[in-house]
């Protein structure tokens, strides 16, 4: 059996190598590594995938969220509503621009904000939401926006995790996830479903005058060379990542159904076991399992993911810790908001999750999970 990992992107990589080393090789060849042709070509064929009029190339996905509140023009105090439970970036860079970040509690199910709390953190200051499909499924989003909308507040999505993967309104209409809002941000992160082979970012939206305002905002807020209308970052998709990317989003979809059948294995493999919690699939939301996440009853995650090691299966505890009780941005709460967050800390474990596993790999994994569960 193939060694097991949490993320193959050797095997990946293997599979489409001719093809990406002579794109590679080519944009070595024209030299073009800044804003070049192939980093057009990219964001012109996820325009079309995604049905959204602007897609604007960035350096990661943290930029991306950076950049999409900048080109809200908060100022400073402004709150910003986030969850407690994801990884740092969006609380981060709230944080950086000097904003206020108001953190809520996810719904234990699904792992994303729990609409309930969204409404009751409202405040007059409230002038942004952050939702974040975590762990490759789209918030409620019906529901955020008709909340965003009632109190005219900004609406960004942190689509890192979920890119791919679809939202179907009460009405049927279906929206690829990260184009809701008025802004979605997503990270090319080589490990993330459509991932370059570095860093890489982008922004999302179908408004033209906030496309333009952020082409500005990457590029030192420049929108004619050399003048500066306003402060601006560096934040590019150079030519090379663009390349790769350009190949991996042809099978983005062939990647997320593989995913979604590794899945489908693990739901049957852990079906009769109480204590596992298999993931939700929300009816809203397509599911295309950046993560796939259990949450183990009885207090024996800790023993699991140790005895998991010891057979050589990897797995990972996604997110050990809120946000906000992490030191950097740490805020006086009340816990009993946080119910879900706090019980989830001690429940998740998230096991080997790529486009590459076979059925050898994953009954191994699965009947190590219930050796252990079943002791
Ligand atoms: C939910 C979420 N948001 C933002 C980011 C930041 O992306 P990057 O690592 O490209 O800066 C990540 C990356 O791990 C993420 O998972």
């Amino acid at each position: 059996m193939k060694k097991i990992q949490m993320v193959d992107l050797q095997s990946q990589y293997y599979k489409i190598k001719p093809d990406v080393d002579n794109a590679v090789l080519n944009v070595m060849n024209t030299a073009a590594f800044i804003n070049g042709p192939e980093v057009k070509f990219f964001q012109s064929e996820l325009e079309t995938y995604l049905d959204v009029k602007h897609v604007i190339p960035c350096a990661n996905g943290t930029d991306a969220l950076q950049i999409a509140l900048m080109a809200l023009n908060l100022k400073e105090g402004d709150e910003v509503i986030t969850a407690d439970f994801t990884f740092a970036a969006t609380v981060e860079v709230i944080h950086l621009l000097k904003l206020k970040a108001v953190l809520v509690d996810v719904d234990y199910d699904t792992f994303t904000m729990d609409t309930e709390k969204l409404k009751a953190a409202i405040t007059p200051k409230t002038k942004a939401i952050i939702p974040v499909h975590l762990f490759g499924q789209c918030s409620n989003m019906e529901e955020i926006l008709n909340i965003a909308e009632q109190h005219d507040i900004h609406l960004i999505e942190d689509n890192a995790q979920a890119i791919g993967s679809e939202f179907t309104f009460s009405d049927g209409t279906v929206k690829k996830s990260g184009t809701m809002g008025i802004m979605g941000t997503t990270s090319f992160f080589p490990s993330k479903n459509l991932g370059c082979y570095g860093d890489g970012g982008a922004i999302f939206t179908n408004d033209d005058e906030l496309a333009h305002k952020i082409r500005g905002i990457v590029n030192h807020g420049m929108y004619e060379r050399y003048y500066h209308d306003e402060v601006g970052v560096n934040s590019r998709l150079d030519s090379i990542q663009a390349t790769v990317l350009r190949k991996k989003l042809t099978l983005l979809d062939t990647y997320n159904e593989a995913r979604r059948k590794a899945a489908d294995y693990y739901d049957d493999a852990f079906a009769d076991c109480a204590e596992i919690l298999t993931p939700k699939r929300a009816d809203y939301s397509s599911h295309v399992f950046h993560q796939y996440t259990l949450r183990i009853l009885g207090g024996k995650r800790n023993d699991l993911q140790k005895f998991l090691t010891e057979k050589e299966v990897p797995a990972m505890i996604y997110y050990p810790v809120a946000l906000r009780k992490q030191k950097a941005y740490f805020q006086d709460s009340n816990d009993v908001d946080f119910v879900n967050t706090d019980k989830l800390l001690e429940e998740v474990i998230s096991l080997p999750m790529h486009t590459e596993l076979d059925d050898e790999q994953l009954k191994y994994i699965s009947d190590a999970v219930l050796e252990f569960m079943n002791k």
